[in-house]
Order: structure tokens, then sequence, then C-alpha cells
């Protein structure tokens, strides 16, 4: 059985605000997107990962990540494009005869073997999942002004994460529907499998630690998961 990791690191970054692109700022001893290449490196199930930047990085990609990190489960480096799911899906159009795909956001550098693991199982089963956690905080639903018009039931308003795991062809017929159609407000690959894939989609767990690094402050905490999680791990 063939999995393929796609790890996304084509994005702009523009939240973060800081001239180097943040799946390539330093954080402890490593460049973030460095991290969760590790991790589907070492994870047993993983085949191939397809490594998904933009294309004035191939070469930096190619240089730091596969040559001097020797991350050789690498397959391909691509280009990706201007929204995320344009990434994800040159990315599922560099796989080659998989069975499963697991689609990562190379900016959430604390995914784990065991959590790799575990979803792989999940997907098995399911066909489709993403990993997620309950919120810790209550979600409101607001107007264009920020009136509030609703609160949903905490106790089923879950984070979503990744990686999301999809059978390979159903994932990728999901995609090139989504395509033909309106993509504006794509966030996630669920999102996609849920309204074009004709198949549900369920969450597997993930972990709190298992945070994108999207502002400044997430910069810091990741300073503190890198040091403990990885800091003995060279
Ligand atoms: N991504 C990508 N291609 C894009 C946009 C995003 O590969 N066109 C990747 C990012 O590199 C990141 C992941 O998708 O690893 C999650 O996206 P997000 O956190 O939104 O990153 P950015 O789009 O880079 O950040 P921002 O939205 O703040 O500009
Ligand atoms: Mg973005």
């Amino acid at each position: 059985m063939k999995c393929t990791a796609i790890v996304l690191a084509a994005g702009q970054g523009k939240r973060m605000k800081s001239s180097v692109q943040k799946q390539f700022l330093q954080l402890g001893d490593y460049p973030v997107l460095y991290y969760s290449m590790k991790a589907f490196q070492d994870a047993p199930q993983i085949t191939d990962i397809i490594l998904v930047t933009g294309e004035q990085e191939i070469a930096y990609c190619q240089e730091t990540f596969v040559e001097r990190y020797q991350i050789d489960k690498v397959s391909a480096v691509v280009a990706g494009g201007k929204e995320r799911y344009n990434s994800v899906y040159q990315g599922l159009c560099a796989c080659q005869g998989t069975d499963y795909v697991l689609i990562h956001d190379g900016a959430r550098p604390f995914v784990t073997e065991e959590l790799i693991e575990r979803g792989i199982d999940c997907a098995k089963t399911y066909k489709a999942c993403a990993a997620g956690m309950p919120s810790k905080d209550t979600v409101k639903i607001v107007e264009n002004d920020q009136k509030v018009a609703s609160t949903p039931d905490r106790s089923r308003v879950w984070n979503v994460q990744t990686p999301q795991i999809f059978q390979y062809a159903l994932v990728k017929e999901a995609y090139e529907q989504a395509l033909s159609h309106d993509c504006s407000r794509i966030t996630d690959d669920a999102m996609v499998v849920e309204a074009y894939g004709n198949h549900g989609v369920w969450l597997y767990e993930g972990s709190y630690k298992n945070i994108k690094i999207t502002t400044p402050e997430d910069l810091e905490i990741g300073e503190i998961f890198a040091r403990e999680i990885f800091g003995k791990k060279k």
C-alpha cells in the first residue's frame, strides 16, 4: 500500500508579516518546514513525499531539504499555485500510483510519527479523515459588522488540523469537481470532499501541539515546542 505525503510550502505567509516566507524561518535549530518533513521521512508507513513550493524556491528546497537534510523520501519538488487549493491540486497531479495521500501544511511543524500512524489507520477505515481537536474557546458566528449572529454548541466544535488523509482517487476527483466551481471559500481539503466527494469525512484526534505557524506569536510558542520535542532528536 502506497501512502504519499503532500507537504504544502508555497504560501506567502501574509499574516506573519515577515520578509522571509514563514515555512523557511528558523525555529530552534532548523527551518519551520524541516520538522514535518522529518516526521514524514521517519514514519514507516510513508512511501514518498511530494513537496509543493513556489517556483522560485524549488532549487532552494531541493538543496536544503533533499540534499542537506537528506529527506530522501522526496519523490518530487513541484511548483504550487496562487491559493492553497491550487497548490494541493499540483501535489495531487504529481502523485504516481498512490493509494492514500496525506495533505499537510508545511507551516505545521509538530506533526509526529504517532499522529501520522493514527491518521493512516483512520483513513483505512473511513477513506477520508482530518486531524482535529475540540475547540477550547467558544466560537461565535458574526455578521460583517461583528455583531454576533449565533453561537454553535461548543461540545460539537472542533478545530481542524492537518494531515488530512484521503483515498487518492476520492480526493483527486473531488478536487477536479471543485476546481470547475467557485473555490473562493475553500480553506481545507475536507471541505472539498464534503462538498464534491459524495463521501463523509471523519475527524481523528490530532494534538494541541500540532499548531500552525500563522502569526508572530506562534513562533514564540513554536520555539518552546521545537526545543522540547526535537531538541534531542538530531
Ligand atoms: N500554501 C500553499 N500554497 C498557497 C497557499 C498556502 O502551499 N498558495 C500552504 C502554506 O505554505 C502553508 C499551508 O498552505 O504551509 C497553510 O496555509 P496558511 O497558513 O494560510 O499559509 P499562507 O497562505 O502562507 O499564510 P497567509 O494565509 O497568512 O498568507
Ligand atoms: Mg493562506
